[in-house]
């Protein structure tokens, strides 16, 4: 691939980001809107007894309190893991029960939005309140619904180890903190709705509030053309936009509601607890005999969530014996949901851990452990990855890191008062691929307009969706305008589960294709152009150019002049081959669904090798870490800029996972207590010294079209573990909790 492909193009809107030209969802104000506020409640557990909001109807500028009592009826929705559209299957407000700190009671609606938070302070509650745990008990977990996979026999494999590992691995909650409020404004003409909310599923919105409010689809437009960070949290409809849709039907007017900082972190989804279990055994030459893993995560007392890590675990390395089990936990919580690599990045702190910790005990360099268990072959389901590069990251990485230099003992390596160790961990990250389509209209003035509904969660869709039109179309990028974030275009899928490059970019790519062929047809079929006469299924477009099997040819762009009004619209259509037509009609219907990361016939997955070096201070203990490279193979990369970005960005946030993030909680009354910027810790440029991205060039033509793997995900996976493994090399200290903070190295 040439010219606009694999290279580092700006991103388009840059410019209108940073000069607040960009619109979020909150930005669009129909003339005449009220503002909501929402009360939430104090107590985890119980019922609400009385309510009382005349204090906040006495306050100036409130015009009405919604309560479950008063709020207008619509359909609730079932919740994401059911099928359905909803964040979770349980509706606050639609009865008195209290089921998790932070659940909506009442809604105001005011003037203003000072008059809307003021008269939310105001409304009077009583509450009834129950006994409540916030932490899962993991002695009490279930196994999941067919979440148990058992291939050989794991006792012989642990038997016959010469060297075992038995390990129990911690992760905390953790939640997003996108800089995007979650907000919705819900705007009613007659029976036509329009709907501005952050999402990251337009198409998974519009059909759940269509079944919500009893409407047309077609009658419903979910507006969302820039997202300020969503990492998973606003993949589903959330309880919020519906009340606010309700209630501004109800009223008549338009009604927007901007959720709190506080309020995110109970009225969205989260990142669940874990606790991860392995037990390794492998033989003298470091080959796995018997490899388990059981995975307890934390779910909510009424949606049984699965964010299935042990399905990736499992993948990674060949051995005879293997058991996994998928087991859940509940409390007295929200639903959780999706968090940037929703399991990898617990589910590989904890394996990458224990590999190292395998490694040290067989006396072996990390890095051989992982090549004498590589495989070709997927070690359960048997079918071939369709690319694997993990072995050619470890090396590209261990050579620009300089893992040589590494001391094979802990406390080998010194820099004043510091104790320096280095780690390394595998990144993966399971490739789907969604059916998704797109419209491409040659317009004119001579520029591209292509529509979908995908949408640039900050990412660079934008810019990569125009790159691939330009490409096939031989235009350059600035005269391609990209529209998606909107219901009412071509089904794109969820962006989520780093789809939508390969999906929404084949798509793209594929109605290039159609344009070339509708074009062809015209100018074969006239008398005046360099293909005339010719059968005009012989004609392929190759960047730009129109080509027939016999050495004729023509730019795309001429021959639109010769089409008549010089326009042409075509559609494209992608489904991956193996994709079930069950998973087709569901992503049709607003759901989701992907051929991957396993097939019947092959098994899809980017990877990565990520390396650290951390240092200990003897005497304070703290915890800095110097140095993260990390090497990726993830198919082609459209744009090596945002590529970089986002695998960049991933690690950065691995980091976050392995030294700052964790969602502290009040156990008394079970709620997240440091629900804001301030206390809720991340890397800040302190933290981050120094971050190197490498990316292989990896082909992949069965993954799609494009050759495209998924990359959004990719870089966070495996951090937290090199992080550990290089504490351990540095002073000895093996950590099995997230994430590492100075007591736990005294
Ligand atoms: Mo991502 S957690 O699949 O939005």
């Amino acid at each position: 691939m040439a010219d606009t492909l694999n290279t580092k193009v700006s991103r388009y809107e840059s410019a209108r980001k940073v000069t607040g030209e960009a619109k979020y969802a909150a930005d669009f104000m129909p003339a005449g809107m009220l503002h909501g506020w929402l009360v939430t409640s104090p107590i985890a557990v119980g019922t609400v007894t009385g309510v009382d909001p005349s204090p906040a109807l006495a306050h100036d500028g409130v015009l009405g309190v919604y309560t479950r009592e008063t709020l207008p009826e619509f359909k609730t929705q079932k919740g994401f893991y059911q099928g359905g559209a909803g964040t979770a299957s349980f509706w606050p407000m639609t009865s008195d029960e209290i089921k998790y700190a932070g659940q909506p009671v009442a809604y105001v609606v005011a003037e203003t939005v000072a008059a809307a938070r003021r008269g939310a302070d105001l409304v009077k509650l009583e509450y009834s309140p129950k006994g409540s745990i916030i932490h899962m008990e993991p002695e009490h977990s279930e196994l999941a619904q067919n979440m148990e996979v058992t291939k050989g026999d794991l006792d012989a494999g642990l038997a016959q180890a010469s060297v075992t590992v038995d390990a129990t691995y911690v992760t905390p909650f953790q939640h997003h903190n996108a800089m995007e409020m979650f907000a919705t404004t819900a705007h009613w003409s007659g029976d036509k709705l329009t709907v501005w909310m952050p999402s990251q599923s337009v198409r998974t919105a519009r059909a759940g509030i269509a079944a919500a409010f009893g409407i047309s689809e077609t009658a419903i437009e979910v507006v969302s053309p820039f997202v300020g960070g969503a990492f998973g949290s606003k993949a589903g409809l959330p309880p919020y936009a519906l009340l606010t849709i309700a209630a501004a039907r109800d009223l008549g007017v338009p009604l927007r509601l901007i959720v709190t900082r506080s309020q995110m972190y109970t009225v969205a989804s989260f990142r669940p607890e874990s606790v991860q279990k392995f037990r390794l055994g492998a033989d003298e030459t470091g080959m796995l005999t018997a490899f388990e893993h059981i995975e307890i995560a934390q779910t909510s007392r009424f949606d049984p969530v699965i964010n299935p890590g042990t399905h990736m675990t499992r993948a990674m390395y060949a051995c005879p014996n293997i058991h996994t089990e998928q087991r859940l936990a509940s409390s007295d919580t929200n639903t959780p949901g999706f968090m940037r690599a929703p399991n990898e990045m617990q589910t590989f702190f904890a394996l990458e851990t224990a590999m190292d910790e395998l490694a040290i005990s067989l006396d072996m360099d990390p890095i051989e452990l992982r090549r004498a268990n590589d495989t070709e072959t997927h070690p359960v389901e048997k079918v071939p990855f369709s690319s694997r590069a993990m072995m050619e990251c470890f090396d590209a990485a261990a050579e620009t890191f300089g893992w040589s230099e590494r001391a094979a003992q802990a406390d080998g390596r010194r820099d004043g008062d510091w104790l320096v160790g280095f780690g390394c961990a595998t990144a993966t990250y399971p490739t789907g691929v969604a059916p998704s389509s797109a419209r491409v209209r040659m317009q004119d003035d001579g520029t591209a307009l292509i529509e979908l509904a995908a949408h640039d969660v900050g990412t660079g869709t934008y810019t990569i969706m125009g790159q691939i039109a330009a490409q096939r179309l031989g235009l350059n990028v600035d005269k391609v305008e990209v529209v998606m974030g909107n219901s009412g275009l071509p089904l794109a899928p969820i962006a989520g589960g780093s789809v939508t490059a390969a999906s929404a970019g084949s798509a793209v790519h594929l109605a290039c294709l159609n344009l070339a062929k509708e074009v062809a047809a015209t100018v074969t079929s006239r008398d005046d152009t360099p293909l005339s006469g010719l059968d005009p299924k012989t004609i392929t477009l190759t960047d730009g150019l129109l080509k027939s099997a016999n050495g004729k040819e023509m730019t795309l762009l001429e021959a639109l002049k010769a089409t008549p009004r010089g326009e042409a619209t075509a559609h494209g259509e992608y489904a991956h081959p193996d994709i079930t037509e069950e998973a087709l009609k569901v992503t049709y219907k607003g759901g989701y669904d992907v051929a991957g990361p396993v097939t019947a016939n092959k098994a899809m997955f980017a990877f990565g090798a990520q390396f650290v070096e951390a240092r200990v201070n003897e005497w304070t203990k703290e915890i800095r870490v110097s140095r993260i490279h990390g090497a990726f193979a993830a198919g082609n990369i459209i744009n090596r800029k945002t590529a970089h970005s986002q695998l960049m960005g991933g690690m950065i946030w691995g980091l976050g996972s392995a030294l700052h993030e964790h969602t502290e909680v009040d156990t008394k009354r079970a709620r997240f207590l440091n629900d804001n910027i301030a206390e809720y810790l991340v890397p800040v440029n302190a933290d981050v010294v120094e971050v190197n991205v490498q990316m292989l060039e990896e082909a992949d033509d069965y993954v799609n079209p494009l050759g495209v793997k998924g990359i959004g995900e990719l870089g966070i996976v495996g951090t937290a573990a090199a992080v550990g493994n290089a504490i351990h090399n540095a002073t000895g200290k093996r950590l099995r909790k997230l994430p590492f903070t100075i007591s736990d190295m005294v």
